[in-house]
């Protein structure tokens, strides 16, 4: 049985990656892609979006444009991360794809209302402004959800954006509150495990081996947006943020975990966006998480460069 997704997406070089990776694997069945406001405007979040499809040869895959600015904050965005762009690195042609009429939110609501309870897997990539309106708006289709695995926060490795926040969810820390406190089943790749996704060069080589179009943009992509981490982190190489979400679903004894209680600072300005995670279990809050902690490297990438090779 496919399991039946939602791509909700600020594109961003990862989450470029993890839609290839999705668009590679028939285990799933992309209902649809949404857009939304974070690394760059919403404009080019939506235009990128429709890019990547035609890369992957899907000009037959549902786009949609989403929110275009958090639910109570100014847009934050990462240009300084991913370029003027959001998908610096390759020279890809304008997409002539269209892009759905229907808002984002107006979709994941109808999808989830259309298919069996429990059946669809909403997959956050970006902030979670576009989720989060869906659950204000349409409160019954938080039961009808089968679960959200998300891309977003840290605890080990604290903030990238800030000290305290990582950029998801400190762009929109009151939608992430109420995705954390909504009662679905929540999977979180957290810097902590996303850090551990690292393009080092000889796996860059590996994708740039693969010979197609799609790889070589990997590679390009990879390339470009590695410069932020290695200048702040010293990485060994750009980290796969995103594709952490998709190759859960695909392999997820890649993964471990805990499975924790996770809550959102909303308030303070010092620590905005901060997921106070009680990975040592230390209050009574009940757990609302499983949050990723360890990757098996090796093998993300031997199951990425596998499927990026079928594209
Ligand atoms: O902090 C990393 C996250 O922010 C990733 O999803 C990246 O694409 C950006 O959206
Ligand atoms: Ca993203």
């Amino acid at each position: 049985m496919r399991q039946k997704i939602i791509i909700d997406t600020d594109p961003g070089q990862d989450d470029a990656v993890a839609i290839l990776l999705a668009l590679a694997s028939p285990e799933l069945e992309v209902l649809g892609i949404t857009a939304v406001a974070g690394n760059v405007p919403l404009h080019l979040t939506e235009k990128n979006a429709r890019v990547i499809c035609e890369l992957a040869g899907r000009r037959d895959m549902a786009v949609f444009a989403g929110c275009d600015r958090p639910m109570n904050r100014p847009l934050v965005t990462a240009e300084h991360v991913h370029g003027k762009t959001g998908l610096d690195g390759p020279v890809l042609p304008d997409p002539t794809m269209a892009l759905q009429d229907r808002h984002a939110v107006d979709f994941i609501i109808e999808t989830l209302r259309s298919h069996p309870a429990g059946s669809v897997t909403l997959c956050p990539l970006g902030p979670l402004t576009n989720i989060a309106t869906a659950l204000l708006r349409a409160p019954d289709i938080a039961a009808r959800v089968q679960r959200i695995v998300l891309m977003g926060g840290a605890y080990f490795e604290v903030g990238n954006i800030t000290p305290a926040a990582e950029f998801n969810i400190h762009v929109d820390p009151h939608a992430a509150d109420i995705v954390f406190k909504s009662g679905i089943s929540l999977v979180v790749m957290p810097l902590d495990v996303t850090h551990k996704a690292l393009v080092t060069a000889e796996r860059n080589a590996a994708f740039r081996a693969i010979g197609s179009p799609a790889a070589i943009a990997v590679a390009q992509m990879t390339d470009f947006f590695e410069r932020f981490d290695k200048a702040k982190y010293g990485s060994a190489g750009a980290p796969l943020h995103d594709p952490c979400v998709t190759a859960f679903l695909l392999a997820p004894d890649l993964f471990t975990g805990r499975h924790i209680n996770v809550e959102i600072e909303t308030t303070s300005d010092l620590t905005m966006g901060m997921t106070v995670a009680d990975w040592w279990g230390v209050t009574d809050r009940a757990p609302n998480a499983l949050f990723m902690g360890d990757l098996d490297a090796p093998g993300f990438f031997t199951l990425l460069t596998e499927r990026l090779a079928r594209l």
